[in-house]
């Protein structure tokens, strides 16, 4: 959510700055805008919708100059999406300007005190404070005076900040929201992920909670509130640039679909070593392991779908008590957690608001967290006992498909490893759950060569108005996935069911031609969800029914039938999913939705 970056050197920063803003797209916004030092002044210009609207505002940045500039990408929290609420904002009189993402929460507090000293406010927004503060408390020192500022902000923040005086300097702060810094030759950048400034540069550095840098043409420095320098280690970006560009593909969420079974291999090969699973990310004992008495995992949306299928595969291979739990409820229920409780986060992002809370409150109840995340050094993996990282790469698309199939990698990794070490696996289960851990990449591979048949039938099918997923288990798990997936890029009502619970009530929906899409990979429960599919054709169903090869039987109880390779019955989400998200890809495609970027969300949630 929200976009920062940040250009000083000697050549014309407009250009970079709405480059480096269009590589931060995928994150979600509703605004845009620049502000740039022309040497005597700052010039901000700002648009509300789709950045176009700024680059044709800006002469696609030939009518702005200057060698030192911020830009953002704003996804309205406080105050609607207009020019007005777009940042960068000014302090009072112009000499001040701030780019910011997260949130200030005590905006209202500090507002009401500035206006009583008689400064007046632009916008809604809660970022004008900050500009705000800082002209209040100016006094000669830019750095002195942000520090100031900063023990009065409550919330979370990455600020980019610079001032009319002196067009040597941008100054930027990171508390709880990502911001790196880039380094080149005589120029310097700030961005909120790597793919804004991979153009330019490689190195960068990743700044933590209350660092204070402080970028200059000729280099930069890194200091604390205190003052104190912090010497940080360089970190150099080894993506392929391809990995953060489309790559030939019309849009992002395709080529991710199509990466998947790299994306699968780069996570699990490195954590096998003859045969078995080594995972030294993970501190835990074998006696810590067996004193817990439950598992609890913490996520929000796609990442909390792993976590269903997640306690289905726990359960079965640890025999513990696994519950999986919305990130936003969890942490205001007052959980029962304790140091009892092993607590499995997963989080793509690494920063969404909700999921960063949760892991919190479940540490502050002595809980051991181990988290699953694909953002390295972002602030759920900071704030773990363990983290696995997912070796998933840059994820652009909204909605995520990569990322999804890796976290679900990890999860089938720390299951048989966690079985392993309690004892409750057999050595034969245990290599042949390995070789179909390993098998999982190629037979994706083959799902994915079938893709035409699945834009066949999203042909047929993407005039439907309402959509159900049914399944039992394991399946209904995927369901989940399968139904988000589809509403959120195609905008199609769809819902997931248990399939024994559509006669509870939902099945009064069903009429004549509504889709149902009927999950039965599950093989111990695959006559069940016959029945159940059984029971929507009577009463006028369309079914599409998804199923593995050996199971042709279905093809006699539903329209259409997509059939994927066998796998054992804990790893079959892996290949059902692939799919699920080709057929949302395709419906969108001819629905003519913005599949990248639906409507009205974010790839990042850092806001609750
Ligand atoms: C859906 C999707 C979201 C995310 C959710 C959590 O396609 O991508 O539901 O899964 O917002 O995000 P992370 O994994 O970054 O914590």
């Amino acid at each position: 959510m929200c976009g920062i970056v940040g250009y000083i050197g000697y050549e014309q920063a407009a250009p970079f700055l709405l480059k480096g803003l269009e590589k931060l797209e995928y994150r979600g916004y509703d605004s845009a805008g620049i502000c740039l030092n022309d040497g005597q002044k700052l010039v901000v210009r700002k648009a509300k919708g789709k950045l176009q609207e700024l680059k044709e505002l800006t002469g696609y940045g030939k009518n702005v100059s200057g060698t030192v500039g911020i830009g953002h990408t704003r996804w309205a929290t406080h105050g609607e999406p207009s020019d007005v609420n777009a940042h960068p904002h000014l302090s009072d009189s112009c000499r001040f300007a701030v780019v910011h993402n997260g949130i200030i929460e005590n905006y209202l507090q500090l507002k009401e005190y500035l206006t009583s000293k008689g400064m007046v406010f632009r916008s809604k927004t809660d970022t004008e404070v900050i500009a705000q503060l800082i002209e209040y408390y100016y006094h000669g020192d830019l750095i002195d005076t942000v520090i100031k500022v900063l023990s009065k902000l409550e919330g979370s923040y990455a600020l980019g900040v610079i001032s009319q005086e002196n067009p040597n300097e941008i100054i930027a702060v990171r508390k709880e929201s990502p911001l790196i810094i880039g380094l080149g030759e005589n120029e310097n950048y700030i961005a909120s992920d790597v793919p804004a400034i991979l153009a330019k540069t490689r190195r960068i550095y990743r700044l933590e909670n209350n660092e204070i840098a402080i970028l200059r043409r000729d280099g930069v420095k890194i200091i604390n509130t205190d003052r104190d320098e912090v010497h940080k280690q360089e970190e150099i970006i080894n993506w392929d640039i391809n990995a953060a560009e489309k790559g030939g593909y019309e849009h992002f969420m395709f080529k991710e679909i199509m990466e998947q079974p790299k994306a699968i291999r780069d996570t699990v090969t490195p954590r096998l070593k003859n045969g078995r699973v080594v995972l030294d990310e993970i501190s835990l004992t074998p006696e810590q392991l067996r004193s817990f008495r439950k598992i609890n995992i913490l996520a929000c949306g796609s990442a909390y779908h792993v976590g269903v299928v997640a306690k289905y595969v726990f359960e079965k291979l640890l025999r513990i008590p696994v519950e999986a739990d919305l990130a936003s409820e969890f942490r205001y229920r007052d959980p029962i957690v304790d140091e009892k409780t092993l607590t499995i986060v997963i989080s793509q992002s690494g920063e969404t608001a909700d999921t960063k809370e949760a892991l919190k409150e479940a540490k502050r109840r002595g809980s051991h967290v181990i988290s699953i995340v694909n953002v390295v050094g972002s602030a759920i993996a900071c704030e773990s006992d363990d983290v696995i990282y997912t070796w998933a790469g840059p994820e652009i698309a909204v909605a995520t498909t990569k990322a999804y199939s890796t976290q679900l990698a990890v999860v089938y990794l720390l299951a048989i490893h966690f079985a392993e070490l309690l004892g409750t696996i057999t050595e034969e289960d245990y290599q042949n759950y390995i070789g179909e851990l390993e098998a999982l990449p190629s037979k994706i591979e083959q799902i994915l060569q079938n893709e035409k048949q699945v834009q066949f039938l999203a042909s047929k099918l993407f005039h439907s108005k309402d959509v159900f997923f049914i399944g039992r288990n394991i399946d209904y798990a995927l369901s989940l996935e399968g139904s988000l997936k589809l509403k959120e890029i195609s905008y199609i009502h769809s819902e997931a069911y248990a399939a024994g619970e559509l006669k509870h009530g939902t099945i009064s929906l069903i009429e004549k031609g509504t889709l149902v899409i009927a999950l039965a990979t599950h093989e111990p429960l695959i006559a069940k969800t016959i029945s159940n599919i059984q029971e929507v054709q009577t009463r006028g169903a369309y079914v599409l029914c998804l199923a593995c090869e050996d199971h042709r039987e279905v093809e006699s109880v539903a329209q259409s039938t997509i059939f994927i390779p066998k796998a054992c019955d804990m790893m079959l989400p892996s290949l059902a999913v692939v799919p699920l998200q080709l057929f949302a890809y395709y419906v969108a495609s001819l629905k003519g939705c913005d599949i990248d970027k639906p409507r009205n969300l974010a790839k990042s949630v850092t806001v609750e």
